[in-house]
């Protein structure tokens, strides 16, 4: 467990260096809007908010050559209609690449392709062609020599995966193994992604509760209330992270690695009927602003730290002509005359993950002294900070405050921890900051002017507790199944007497 916890610290420094392009946040611009804006006024919306990434249902040429010479990237998509005609004929393919990317490359930027929508769960009939009709695009853009600009996969969705949680234990519904092993041997051998819908809102809808909202919304849990992989022990701060580790866990169930995923759907939907509660702008503005910090801040889900979670927010305008109940319609970011439904801010996507420097968790000014005590001894003890430098005559010992303590044994926590899961929080007792709260000789986790240049050794057994006594609740994984939904409980009185 500490090796692979060190592994992943020295990964996650590789990381930084060499993921000099960052993670992005684009957006999806679906179409079934009865007043939609015209493609140049639509470009403009998103040339005003700084957005930098598209996906598009289909291949819209007026669309398309809106959004030429703009710097935007897009996705292009396949329809549910065109799969089964571009799988039985090759040359259906051909003139599919030519006529909705060939024309369009490079003055638009166009550098994907998705392949129907779904097309497991949605038209399963399709769903034996659905390897030929990519690999058949696939050799078009061969023939036009845009193979390796122009990237061919298929969105997913979750419904795929019998049960994500816990996330280790996930795995695809065996009877689409043949398939989806077709699937990642085409995306694996072509260098491409493995496209997935993951709907947080979902999930914790069909939960019935057994998942807190904050847990769906990104919001930090109580320290009693951490949601940890049984098997990996890995911790999972957003349901975000374990869906997409569910999709990880269920590739490599299938013996595959090395395929990065791209979340082509994700997003949260303003305004429901009576009996759809949840779907409200408080709860949208939430989730997709802290998505943005999410995915900004550039680390993979737990199992994958390194690889960065590329995602697309369903999606820039309301589909009022959408059948189905009243949240189905309301998704939108933004109102089709360019004014905002909530505040939303996309312009960090980008170009945030490129400058990362060191990020600390300190003690919150102002905690609670109880709460401080009780975090310092869990990060001390279980937690397995490494609390030398604060013992009685060691650098970090003065100022002789709870405050102080409690900031350093935090802090070099978090930075050994956090790319497997751990998160600045101890109770609501933890910020993080940018300023290194290094002072004199006292050097914190993570400073650059500490004489390890910024790594980090692997941590070694807890050192010296101080005195008091600390609890923590772990919350397990429950299996989300509509009728055995259970939550385990562990260790309901997980004491440690330090
Ligand atoms: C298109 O996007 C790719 C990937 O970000 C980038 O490398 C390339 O320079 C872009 N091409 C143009 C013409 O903007
Ligand atoms: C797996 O897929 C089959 C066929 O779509 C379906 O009948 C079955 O209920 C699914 N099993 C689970 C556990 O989701
Ligand atoms: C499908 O793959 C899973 C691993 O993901 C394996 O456990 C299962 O036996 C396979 N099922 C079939 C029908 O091949
Ligand atoms: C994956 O590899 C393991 C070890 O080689 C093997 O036992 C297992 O059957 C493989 N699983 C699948 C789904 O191919
Ligand atoms: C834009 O549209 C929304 C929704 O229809 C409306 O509430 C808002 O007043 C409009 N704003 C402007 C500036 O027209
Ligand atoms: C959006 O975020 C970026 C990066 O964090 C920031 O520089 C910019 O000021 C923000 N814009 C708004 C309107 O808040
Ligand atoms: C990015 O890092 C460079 C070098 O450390 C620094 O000069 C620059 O101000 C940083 N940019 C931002 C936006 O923080
Ligand atoms: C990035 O996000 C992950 C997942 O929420 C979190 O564990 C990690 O602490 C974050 N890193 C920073 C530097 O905020
Ligand atoms: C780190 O070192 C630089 C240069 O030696 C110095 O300017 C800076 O104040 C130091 N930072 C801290 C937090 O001590």
């Amino acid at each position: 467990m500490m090796l692979k916890i060190w592994l992943h610290a020295i990964l996650l420094f590789y990381g930084l260096f060499f993921n000099a392009d960052g993670a992005f946040v684009g957006i999806i611009i679906g179409t079934d809007v009865s007043n939609l804006p015209s493609p140049t006024d639509i470009v403009a919306i998103l040339r005003a908010r700084q957005i930098t990434h598209v996906r598009l249902f289909d291949a819209d040429p007026h669309m398309l050559n809106a959004l030429s010479n703009t710097g935007i990237e897009v996705m292009v998509s396949v329809t549910n209609e065109e799969v089964l005609g571009i799988g039985e004929l090759p040359s259906r393919a051909a003139a599919w690449i030519n006529k909705n990317v060939a024309a369009y490359v490079p003055s638009t930027n166009i550098t994907a392709i998705a392949v129907g929508s779904e097309v497991l769960t949605s038209i399963p009939h399709a769903a034996p062609i659905l390897p030929s009709a990519m690999s058949n695009l696939y050799k078009a853009l061969v023939a036009s020599n845009l193979n390796y600009q122009v990237k061919v996969s298929t969105p997913h969705s979750m419904d795929i995966i019998s049960r994500p949680f816990p996330p280790s234990t996930a795995t695809f519904n065996s009877s689409w193994n043949s398939t989806i092993i077709q699937i990642l041997q085409f995306l694996r051998n072509t260098k491409s992604f493995y496209m997935l819908n993951a709907y947080p809102y979902y999930e914790y809808v069909k939960s019935n509760g057994i998942f807190p909202l904050e847990y769906a919304l990104f919001r930090p849990l109580p320290l009693v209330k951490q949601i940890v992989d049984p098997n990996t022990l890995f911790h999972y701060s957003s349901m975000f992270d374990a869906l997409v580790d569910a999709a990880y866990n269920s590739i490599s169930a299938l013996n595959f690695s090395g395929i990065p995923i791209v979340v082509t759907e994700t997003g949260w939907p303003w305004f429901g009927g009576a009996n759809e509660p949840d779907a409200a702008v408080e709860n949208a503005e939430t989730y997709n602003n802290n998505l943005i910090r999410r995915v900004s801040n550039d680390s993979g889900p737990p199992s994958q730290p390194t690889i960065p979670i590329n995602t697309y927010i369903y999606e820039l305008f309301n589909e009022d002509k959408r059948p189905g109940p009243v949240s189905e319609r309301n998704w939108g970011v933004v109102f089709p005359n360019g004014t905002s439904v909530y505040d939303l801010n996309l312009s960090n996507s980008g170009s945030l993950g490129a400058n990362s420097s060191t990020v600390f968790c300190i003690a919150r000014p102002g905690a609670d002294e109880s709460s401080l005590r009780d975090g310092l001894n869990w990060a001390c003890g279980p937690g397995q900070a490494n609390c030398a430098a604060i013992q009685q005559g060691q650098p970090c010992y003065n100022p002789n405050t709870l405050q102080n303590h409690a900031s350093y044994a935090y802090n070099d926590y978090y930075q050994r921890m956090h790319n497997s899961g751990g998160t600045c929080d101890f109770g609501g007792t933890a910020t993080l900051t940018s300023d290194d709260p290094s002072h004199g000789s006292c050097r914190f986790t993570g400073s650059s002017n500490s004489s390890r240049g910024g790594q980090l050794p692997p941590a070694p057994g807890p050192v010296a507790p101080l005195s008091g006594s600390s609890r923590n609740v772990v919350f397990h994984f429950g299996t989300v199944v509509a009728v055995t939904a259970t939550l385990f409980l562990l260790d309901m009185n997980f004491r440690f007497s330090l």
